[in-house]
């Protein structure tokens, strides 16, 4: 009954971010800008900048990894929201989650992630370069921030699927936490979601399979275009 509650928000969420997303992407967007969901609490998704390599970006990496890490049904998601912590979106991180912008350290979303008490024993840690982006993303002023950077002339399985699975989907889909079954994190789990449709039907929410990511916004257009392109290419552990 939860799963469906939260496979529904999911979706409407998704919608409304594709909707606001193919919006904003018509409009020639002024490099630098974060729109006005910058620094505050506001809910609105900020328009996306071309992607800087030295910039950690909250829509890009630090949402879908918390949607798949701690957002999960029975911890911290909106139903949920263990210990008064809803980590589902900007606002609800910012007043609930125990962020001090530009102070890692006494930003308790960053200290129990790093010292593992986060997420609770038995599940995975995060993994060192996961934890350095939000420690890095809240020295950066854990700003509402989006980029646009997507190439879908690039599909390789260590250069797109990987981080890809690493962010949105590994956090539910591993050893320890085998939802349906499915491990996201070796190449031969993701190889046999890929043969046998389902990864395509998830990502795409196409009738008769679960949406994924659950709970968090749909991958973008070029995203799915790339697992399209590495399944057309025989997924290639390339
Ligand atoms: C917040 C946790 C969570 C995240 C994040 C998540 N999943 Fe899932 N996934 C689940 C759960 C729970 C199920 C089982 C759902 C059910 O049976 O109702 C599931 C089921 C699936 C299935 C089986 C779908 C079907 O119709 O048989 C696939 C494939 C899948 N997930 C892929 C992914 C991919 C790919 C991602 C990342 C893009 C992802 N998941 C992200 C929790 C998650």
């Amino acid at each position: 009954m939860k799963k469906t509650l939260i496979a529904k928000s999911g979706i409407l969420c998704a919608l409304l971010l594709v909707t606001l997303y193919a919006c904003v992407h018509e409009l020639p967007v002024p490099k630098g800008s974060t729109g006005t969901g910058s620094g505050g609490g506001g809910g609105t998704t900020p328009a996306p900048v071309t992607c800087s390599a030295d910039t950690v970006y909250f829509q890009n990496t630090i949402l879908p990894l918390l949607n798949s890490s701690c957002a999960m049904s029975g911890c911290h998601d909106a139903i949920t929201h263990k210990e008064g912590i809803n980590l589902t979106t900007y606002s609800s991180i910012m007043s609930t989650g125990g962020v001090r912008a530009g102070k890692p350290t006494q930003s308790k979303l960053y200290t129990v992630i790093a010292d593992n008490s986060m997420p609770p024993k038995g599940s995975t840690p995060l993994t060192a370069d996961q934890k350095a982006l939000i420690s890095k993303w809240i020295s950066q002023g854990a700003l509402n921030n989006v980029c646009n950077g997507c190439d879908t002339s690039a599909f390789t399985f260590s250069g797109s699927i990987t981080p890809m699975m690493n962010t949105y989907c590994k956090g539910c889909h591993n050893s320890s936490n085998l939802s349906a079954g499915i491990d996201l994190s070796t190449y031969a789990g993701i190889k046999a979601v890929a043969l046998n449709g389902k990864l395509m039907g998830s990502i795409t929410h196409a009738s008769g399979y679960v949406a994924m990511p659950q709970g968090g916004a749909a991958l973008s257009s070029c995203q799915i275009t790339q697992v399209q392109k590495w399944i057309n290419a025989g997924t290639p552990n390339n």
